[in-house]
């Protein structure tokens, strides 16, 4: 037959295909999320997150030196409070788990990028992301002020990133300006510029302890049937000053990165969620899927949609894998 197109005639061997290759995952593109627990001597495994663990400072750094040593450039950090109450007051202590661990990151380890988790959820005992009026509603504009200090004091410890998760309007500008004000324009932000009111985050609710006690987020998080609605947020956020917009989660929201990628020229980020992580460790555990080869088919097709980064739980493993 006279094809006079044939698309194997490149994938006939291995060395074509890498010839040809449109997408490459290379270590440098993976963050890895890391949980900060008070106390000493604490190394907990979360139970729907087999491999991922809540870590006290000396644990955390340990495991930090093992991510630099595999070529992980940053790490994001989550803090566990060592009380909640109704304002999250504990989230910004220079004290807080979070701020201390930075400090000794930045000292420890200091090539690691250091990127901090900017919200209130797992701080208040409600687990809201903001602070609440009296019907129980977020109180959106109170919120950007408790937030602001929160971001002042992880950029005071040492953090080189922070990162808003709590998706109140105007959190970046304010986080920006409060940042500029004590002289840390230097310090940058992760914006969680379009974060969808997503059950996938299931898992990590039980590592951060995080869940809303009454209703739910869909009153700040973005609704999943919606993609106009990411371009409008991730706009407002670059006009606020974030520094690299991420969407999450990733691999349901494949079209909204591949949207976003040509309307900005920011790095763009995307975030592959505990509810990600956690249904391909269990079908791997039995037996359904090839934990490596889905791993690394879902990282790649997260690049390939667009992002330049990626937030993932798999982070270690798929490091010690590209290698160089
Ligand atoms: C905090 C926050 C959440 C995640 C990151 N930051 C949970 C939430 O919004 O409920 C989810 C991360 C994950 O599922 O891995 N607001």
């Amino acid at each position: 037959m006279e094809l006079l197109f044939r698309p194997r005639r490149l994938r006939r061997s291995e060395t074509l295909r890498r010839m040809v290759q449109e997408t490459r995952l290379r270590r440098e593109d993976l963050i890895y999320p890391m949980f900060v627990a008070p106390g000493q001597g604490v190394r907990q495994e979360v139970p729907s997150m087999p491999g991922v663990f809540r870590l006290s400072l000396e644990k955390l750094v340990e495991e930090a030196k093992e991510v630099a040593g595999l070529g992980i450039p940053g790490v994001l950090l989550f803090g566990l409070p060592q009380k909640k109450d109704e304002t999250g007051s504990e989230a910004a202590s220079p004290k807080g788990a979070v701020q201390q661990a930075v400090r000794r990151l930045k000292k420890e380890v200091p090539d690691l990028v250091v990127i901090t988790d900017v919200c209130l959820c797992g701080y208040t005992s409600h687990g809201h992301c903001g602070l609440l009026r009296p019907g129980g509603e977020v109180d959106n504009d109170a919120t950007l002020e408790v937030l602001a200090q929160v971001a002042v004091s992880h950029a005071q410890a040492g953090a080189d990133i922070v990162a808003p998760s709590d998706m109140m309007d105007g959190r970046v500008g304010a986080i920006r300006e409060a940042l500029d004000e004590v002289g840390q324009e230097m310090t940058a932000i992760l914006s969680y510029a379009v974060k969808y009111a997503s059950s996938f985050y299931g898992p990590f609710r039980d590592a951060a302890d995080s869940a809303p006690q009454f209703g739910d987020r869909r009153a700040y998080q973005m609704d999943p049937a919606n993609a106009r609605d990411a371009i409008r947020e991730a706009a407002l956020d670059v006009e606020e000053g974030a520094d690299i917009l991420m969407v999450k989660p990733a691999m349901p929201y494949l079209d909204i990165l591949a949207r976003l990628r040509p309307e900005f020229d920011l790095p763009l980020a995307a975030y592959q969620v505990s509810g990600e992580y956690a249904m391909i460790k269990a079908a791997a555990q039995k037996g359904w899927l090839d934990e490596t080869a889905v791993m690394l088919e879902s990282l790649l097709s997260i690049k390939r949609a667009g992002a330049d980064l990626i937030l993932t739980y798999f982070a270690k493993q798929a490091a010690a894998l590209l290698g160089k």
